[in-house]
Protein backbone atom coordinates (compact mmCIF):
# COMPACT_ATOMS: atom_id res chain seq x y z
CA UNK A 1 0.00 0.00 0.00
CA UNK A 2 2.97 2.48 0.92
CA UNK A 3 3.82 2.49 -2.64
CA UNK A 4 0.57 3.29 -3.79
CA UNK A 5 0.58 6.72 -1.21
CA UNK A 6 1.15 9.15 -3.24
CA UNK A 7 -1.28 8.25 -6.28
CA UNK A 8 -3.90 9.14 -3.62
CA UNK A 9 -2.35 12.20 -2.36
CA UNK A 10 -3.49 14.95 -3.66
CA UNK A 11 -0.42 17.46 -2.75
CA UNK A 12 1.84 14.81 -4.18
CA UNK A 13 -0.04 15.12 -7.54
CA UNK A 14 0.34 19.04 -7.13
CA UNK A 15 4.04 18.69 -6.73
CA UNK A 16 4.42 16.61 -9.78
CA UNK A 17 2.28 18.92 -11.79
CA UNK A 18 4.84 21.59 -10.90
CA UNK A 19 7.55 19.59 -11.70
CA UNK A 20 6.21 18.36 -14.99
CA UNK A 21 6.13 22.12 -15.75
CA UNK A 22 9.46 23.03 -14.85
CA UNK A 23 11.10 20.28 -16.69
CA UNK A 24 8.85 20.37 -19.73
CA UNK A 25 10.14 23.72 -20.81
CA UNK A 26 13.71 22.62 -21.37
CA UNK A 27 15.45 23.92 -24.68
CA UNK A 28 16.89 21.09 -26.98
CA UNK A 29 19.52 23.15 -28.29
CA UNK A 30 20.87 23.96 -24.84
CA UNK A 31 20.66 21.27 -23.04
CA UNK A 32 20.67 17.60 -25.43
CA UNK A 33 19.98 14.57 -23.67
CA UNK A 34 21.55 12.22 -26.46
CA UNK A 35 24.78 14.14 -26.51
CA UNK A 36 24.68 14.35 -22.75
CA UNK A 37 24.54 10.27 -22.87
CA UNK A 38 27.28 9.50 -26.11
CA UNK A 39 30.00 11.59 -23.78
CA UNK A 40 29.26 10.05 -21.09
CA UNK A 41 29.83 6.57 -23.36
CA UNK A 42 32.84 7.94 -25.58
CA UNK A 43 36.06 9.50 -23.85
CA UNK A 44 37.63 11.25 -26.76
CA UNK A 45 35.19 14.35 -26.31
CA UNK A 46 34.05 13.65 -29.91
CA UNK A 47 30.66 13.53 -30.69
CA UNK A 48 30.19 13.07 -34.44
CA UNK A 49 30.31 9.73 -36.57
CA UNK A 50 33.59 9.00 -37.34
CA UNK A 51 35.24 7.71 -40.32
CA UNK A 52 36.04 4.52 -41.14
CA UNK A 53 39.05 3.56 -43.45
CA UNK A 54 37.66 0.07 -43.58
CA UNK A 55 34.43 1.09 -45.06
CA UNK A 56 33.81 -2.97 -45.34
CA UNK A 57 34.39 -3.99 -41.44
CA UNK A 58 31.85 -5.68 -39.50
CA UNK A 59 29.67 -3.95 -36.97
CA UNK A 60 29.81 -7.20 -34.98
CA UNK A 61 34.05 -6.49 -34.70
CA UNK A 62 33.87 -3.06 -34.00
CA UNK A 63 35.51 -1.75 -30.54
CA UNK A 64 34.79 1.11 -28.36
CA UNK A 65 38.72 2.01 -29.41
CA UNK A 66 37.98 1.49 -32.88
CA UNK A 67 35.14 3.57 -32.56
CA UNK A 68 36.83 6.66 -30.94
CA UNK A 69 40.04 5.91 -33.45
CA UNK A 70 37.55 6.12 -36.51
CA UNK A 71 36.52 9.90 -35.09
CA UNK A 72 40.34 10.77 -35.20
CA UNK A 73 40.42 10.27 -38.38
CA UNK A 74 37.35 12.38 -39.23
CA UNK A 75 38.82 15.25 -36.70
CA UNK A 76 42.09 14.53 -38.75
CA UNK A 77 40.15 15.16 -42.18
CA UNK A 78 38.77 18.45 -41.13
CA UNK A 79 42.11 19.40 -39.57
CA UNK A 80 44.17 19.17 -43.36
CA UNK A 81 41.83 21.30 -44.71
CA UNK A 82 42.55 24.30 -42.47
CA UNK A 83 45.30 26.00 -45.06
CA UNK A 84 45.78 29.48 -43.14
CA UNK A 85 46.82 28.18 -39.42
CA UNK A 86 47.69 31.52 -38.51
CA UNK A 87 44.04 33.67 -38.53
CA UNK A 88 41.58 32.14 -36.27
CA UNK A 89 39.00 28.97 -36.64
CA UNK A 90 35.69 28.60 -35.44
CA UNK A 91 34.16 25.76 -34.27
CA UNK A 92 31.25 25.96 -34.24
CA UNK A 93 29.04 23.85 -32.61
CA UNK A 94 32.02 22.32 -30.71
CA UNK A 95 30.80 19.77 -28.61
CA UNK A 96 32.43 18.50 -26.16
CA UNK A 97 35.53 20.47 -27.41
CA UNK A 98 37.21 17.46 -28.64
CA UNK A 99 37.85 19.08 -32.12
CA UNK A 100 39.39 22.52 -30.50
CA UNK A 101 41.93 20.30 -28.52
CA UNK A 102 43.16 18.90 -31.59
CA UNK A 103 43.89 21.86 -33.15
CA UNK A 104 45.51 23.32 -30.20
CA UNK A 105 47.80 20.67 -29.97
CA UNK A 106 48.86 21.78 -33.45
CA UNK A 107 49.10 25.29 -32.39
CA UNK A 108 46.14 26.50 -34.37
CA UNK A 109 44.14 29.58 -33.30
CA UNK A 110 40.68 28.09 -32.48
CA UNK A 111 37.42 29.53 -30.51
CA UNK A 112 34.82 27.77 -29.76
CA UNK A 113 30.90 28.06 -30.04
CA UNK A 114 27.49 26.20 -28.82
CA UNK A 115 24.32 26.58 -27.56
CA UNK A 116 24.86 24.29 -24.88
CA UNK A 117 25.47 24.85 -21.41
CA UNK A 118 26.55 21.96 -20.51
CA UNK A 119 29.43 21.81 -23.06
CA UNK A 120 30.37 25.26 -22.15
CA UNK A 121 30.84 24.52 -18.41
CA UNK A 122 32.61 21.18 -19.72
CA UNK A 123 35.22 22.90 -21.97
CA UNK A 124 35.63 26.10 -20.06
CA UNK A 125 36.77 23.67 -17.17
CA UNK A 126 39.26 21.74 -19.02
CA UNK A 127 40.45 25.25 -21.04
CA UNK A 128 39.92 27.68 -18.90
CA UNK A 129 42.16 29.80 -21.70
CA UNK A 130 39.87 28.58 -24.69
CA UNK A 131 37.89 31.56 -26.04
CA UNK A 132 34.07 30.34 -25.80
CA UNK A 133 30.82 31.25 -26.90
CA UNK A 134 27.50 30.43 -25.24
CA UNK A 135 25.04 31.08 -27.92
CA UNK A 136 23.53 29.90 -31.12
CA UNK A 137 25.74 30.93 -34.36
CA UNK A 138 22.96 32.42 -35.79
CA UNK A 139 23.00 35.02 -32.90
CA UNK A 140 26.73 35.24 -32.68
CA UNK A 141 28.42 39.00 -32.32
CA UNK A 142 31.38 38.31 -33.27
CA UNK A 143 34.40 40.65 -32.56
CA UNK A 144 36.68 39.78 -35.04
CA UNK A 145 36.71 37.83 -38.69
CA UNK A 146 37.53 34.15 -38.52
CA UNK A 147 40.20 32.29 -40.95
CA UNK A 148 38.51 28.94 -41.02
CA UNK A 149 34.50 27.94 -39.61
CA UNK A 150 34.23 24.61 -38.99
CA UNK A 151 30.85 22.96 -38.76
CA UNK A 152 31.39 19.43 -37.60
CA UNK A 153 27.99 17.75 -37.69
CA UNK A 154 26.42 20.87 -36.67
CA UNK A 155 24.81 22.59 -39.90
CA UNK A 156 21.84 20.42 -39.63
CA UNK A 157 20.69 22.14 -36.51
CA UNK A 158 20.84 25.85 -38.06
CA UNK A 159 18.76 27.15 -40.61
CA UNK A 160 21.16 27.87 -43.86
CA UNK A 161 19.62 31.12 -44.32
CA UNK A 162 20.98 32.26 -41.61
CA UNK A 163 24.08 29.83 -41.16
CA UNK A 164 25.23 31.83 -44.69
CA UNK A 165 24.39 34.94 -43.46
CA UNK A 166 26.18 34.68 -40.84
CA UNK A 167 29.22 33.15 -42.26
CA UNK A 168 29.23 35.87 -45.15
CA UNK A 169 30.11 38.55 -42.17
CA UNK A 170 32.54 36.53 -39.99
CA UNK A 171 35.21 35.74 -42.32
CA UNK A 172 38.32 36.84 -44.03
CA UNK A 173 38.94 37.26 -47.17
CA UNK A 174 39.07 33.75 -49.19
CA UNK A 175 38.36 31.97 -46.20
CA UNK A 176 37.48 29.05 -45.66
CA UNK A 177 34.15 26.61 -44.27
CA UNK A 178 34.45 23.02 -43.59
CA UNK A 179 31.12 21.22 -42.89
CA UNK A 180 30.91 17.95 -42.54
CA UNK A 181 27.43 16.23 -42.30
CA UNK A 182 24.32 14.71 -43.16
CA UNK A 183 22.02 15.56 -46.02
CA UNK A 184 18.54 14.61 -47.51
CA UNK A 185 18.70 13.79 -51.24
CA UNK A 186 14.66 13.80 -51.36
CA UNK A 187 11.92 16.11 -49.97
CA UNK A 188 9.66 13.86 -48.33
CA UNK A 189 7.46 14.21 -44.91
CA UNK A 190 9.17 11.12 -43.42
CA UNK A 191 12.75 11.87 -44.02
CA UNK A 192 13.35 15.03 -42.20
CA UNK A 193 15.86 16.29 -39.25
CA UNK A 194 18.97 17.54 -42.04
CA UNK A 195 19.01 19.65 -44.96
CA UNK A 196 18.47 19.04 -48.59
CA UNK A 197 21.43 18.37 -50.25
CA UNK A 198 20.39 20.88 -53.39
CA UNK A 199 19.09 23.39 -50.96
CA UNK A 200 22.59 23.52 -49.40
CA UNK A 201 24.33 23.58 -52.82
CA UNK A 202 21.81 26.26 -53.95
CA UNK A 203 23.00 28.85 -51.18
CA UNK A 204 26.58 27.94 -52.30
CA UNK A 205 25.88 29.81 -55.46
CA UNK A 206 23.42 32.45 -53.44
CA UNK A 207 26.18 33.10 -51.28
CA UNK A 208 29.65 33.72 -53.05
CA UNK A 209 31.38 30.23 -52.09
CA UNK A 210 33.29 27.83 -54.10
CA UNK A 211 33.56 24.43 -53.50
CA UNK A 212 37.26 23.26 -53.26
CA UNK A 213 36.26 19.97 -51.71
CA UNK A 214 32.91 17.78 -52.25
CA UNK A 215 32.92 14.04 -51.00
CA UNK A 216 30.85 11.69 -50.35
CA UNK A 217 31.71 9.97 -47.28
CA UNK A 218 28.91 8.30 -46.57
CA UNK A 219 29.89 4.38 -47.09
CA UNK A 220 32.96 5.29 -44.12
CA UNK A 221 30.48 6.59 -41.67
CA UNK A 222 28.00 3.83 -42.23
CA UNK A 223 30.09 1.53 -39.75
CA UNK A 224 29.42 3.47 -37.11
CA UNK A 225 25.63 3.42 -38.06
CA UNK A 226 25.57 -0.14 -38.16
CA UNK A 227 27.16 -0.47 -34.60
CA UNK A 228 24.72 1.48 -33.26
CA UNK A 229 21.73 -0.22 -35.10
CA UNK A 230 23.50 -3.52 -33.69
CA UNK A 231 23.64 -2.57 -30.34
CA UNK A 232 19.59 -1.52 -30.32
CA UNK A 233 19.35 -4.85 -31.49
CA UNK A 234 21.04 -6.60 -29.29
CA UNK A 235 21.64 -4.43 -25.94
CA UNK A 236 18.96 -1.68 -25.97
CA UNK A 237 15.81 -3.95 -26.60
CA UNK A 238 16.13 -6.86 -24.91
CA UNK A 239 17.23 -5.02 -21.98
CA UNK A 240 13.61 -3.31 -22.35
CA UNK A 241 11.84 -6.44 -22.98
CA UNK A 242 13.50 -7.80 -19.52
CA UNK A 243 12.79 -4.70 -17.90
CA UNK A 244 8.94 -4.58 -18.86
CA UNK A 245 8.32 -8.09 -18.34
CA UNK A 246 10.13 -7.95 -14.84
CA UNK A 247 7.78 -5.28 -14.07
CA UNK A 248 5.09 -7.38 -15.01
CA UNK A 249 6.37 -10.15 -12.81
CA UNK A 250 7.00 -8.11 -10.21
CA UNK A 251 4.13 -5.33 -10.04
CA UNK A 252 1.79 -6.07 -12.24
CA UNK A 253 -1.08 -3.23 -11.66
CA UNK A 254 1.98 -1.21 -12.31
CA UNK A 255 2.26 -2.70 -15.25
CA UNK A 256 -1.19 -2.09 -16.22
CA UNK A 257 -1.48 1.50 -15.73
CA UNK A 258 1.89 2.12 -17.26
CA UNK A 259 0.74 0.75 -20.68
CA UNK A 260 0.48 4.47 -22.10
CA UNK A 261 4.23 5.50 -21.05
CA UNK A 262 5.76 2.52 -21.96
CA UNK A 263 4.00 3.09 -25.93
CA UNK A 264 5.72 6.13 -25.79
CA UNK A 265 8.68 4.92 -24.87
CA UNK A 266 8.62 2.47 -27.57
CA UNK A 267 7.53 5.21 -30.23
CA UNK A 268 10.70 7.01 -28.86
CA UNK A 269 13.09 4.00 -29.75
CA UNK A 270 11.32 2.87 -33.02
CA UNK A 271 11.84 6.66 -34.19
CA UNK A 272 15.91 6.54 -33.05
CA UNK A 273 15.94 2.90 -34.88
CA UNK A 274 14.79 3.99 -37.93
CA UNK A 275 17.73 7.05 -37.38
CA UNK A 276 20.27 4.37 -37.68
CA UNK A 277 19.02 1.74 -40.18
CA UNK A 278 21.57 1.63 -42.45
CA UNK A 279 19.52 0.67 -45.42
CA UNK A 280 17.29 3.50 -44.74
CA UNK A 281 20.17 5.95 -44.64
CA UNK A 282 21.72 5.01 -47.34
CA UNK A 283 18.67 4.97 -49.46
CA UNK A 284 17.33 8.95 -47.95
CA UNK A 285 20.90 10.52 -47.07
CA UNK A 286 24.28 11.91 -47.98
CA UNK A 287 26.88 12.13 -45.34
CA UNK A 288 28.66 14.86 -47.08
CA UNK A 289 32.46 16.39 -46.89
CA UNK A 290 32.31 19.75 -47.85
CA UNK A 291 35.39 22.42 -48.14
CA UNK A 292 33.97 26.36 -49.05
CA UNK A 293 35.87 29.01 -49.99
CA UNK A 294 34.70 32.75 -49.72
CA UNK A 295 34.92 34.25 -53.05
C1 LIG B 1 26.45 16.29 -33.14
S1 LIG B 1 27.12 17.56 -32.15
C2 LIG B 1 28.69 17.77 -32.94
C3 LIG B 1 29.70 18.24 -31.95
C4 LIG B 1 31.09 18.51 -32.48
N1 LIG B 1 31.11 19.42 -33.58
C5 LIG B 1 31.79 17.24 -32.86
O1 LIG B 1 31.99 17.03 -34.06
O2 LIG B 1 32.15 16.47 -31.95
C6 LIG B 1 26.19 18.99 -32.62
C7 LIG B 1 26.63 20.29 -31.96
O3 LIG B 1 25.88 21.38 -32.53
C8 LIG B 1 25.49 22.24 -31.48
N2 LIG B 1 24.38 23.11 -31.92
C9 LIG B 1 23.05 22.83 -31.92
N3 LIG B 1 22.36 23.90 -32.38
C10 LIG B 1 23.28 24.86 -32.68
C11 LIG B 1 23.19 26.20 -33.18
N4 LIG B 1 22.01 26.74 -33.48
N5 LIG B 1 24.33 26.91 -33.33
C12 LIG B 1 25.52 26.35 -33.04
N6 LIG B 1 25.67 25.10 -32.58
C13 LIG B 1 24.56 24.35 -32.40
C14 LIG B 1 25.20 21.30 -30.34
O4 LIG B 1 25.14 21.96 -29.11
C15 LIG B 1 26.40 20.37 -30.46
O5 LIG B 1 27.51 20.95 -29.85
Amino acid sequence: MSKLTPFFNPVAWYKAWRFHKKNAAFDKSTYDLELHLYSKILQNNMLHWGYFENTRIDPGDISLNQFQTAQQRYAENLLEQIVNKKAPVLDVGCGMGGLAEMLMDHAIPVEVLTPNKNQIGFISARHPELCSYRCKFEDFEAAKQYGTIINSESLQYIKLEDAFNKADHIVLPKARWIITDYFRTEDRPDNKGSHLLSDFKQKIDEHDWTIVLEKDITAHVLPTIAYVNLYIERFLLPLKHYAYEKLRYKQAWLFYLSERIRNSIDAKINKERRSVDPVLFVSQKRYMFFVLEKK
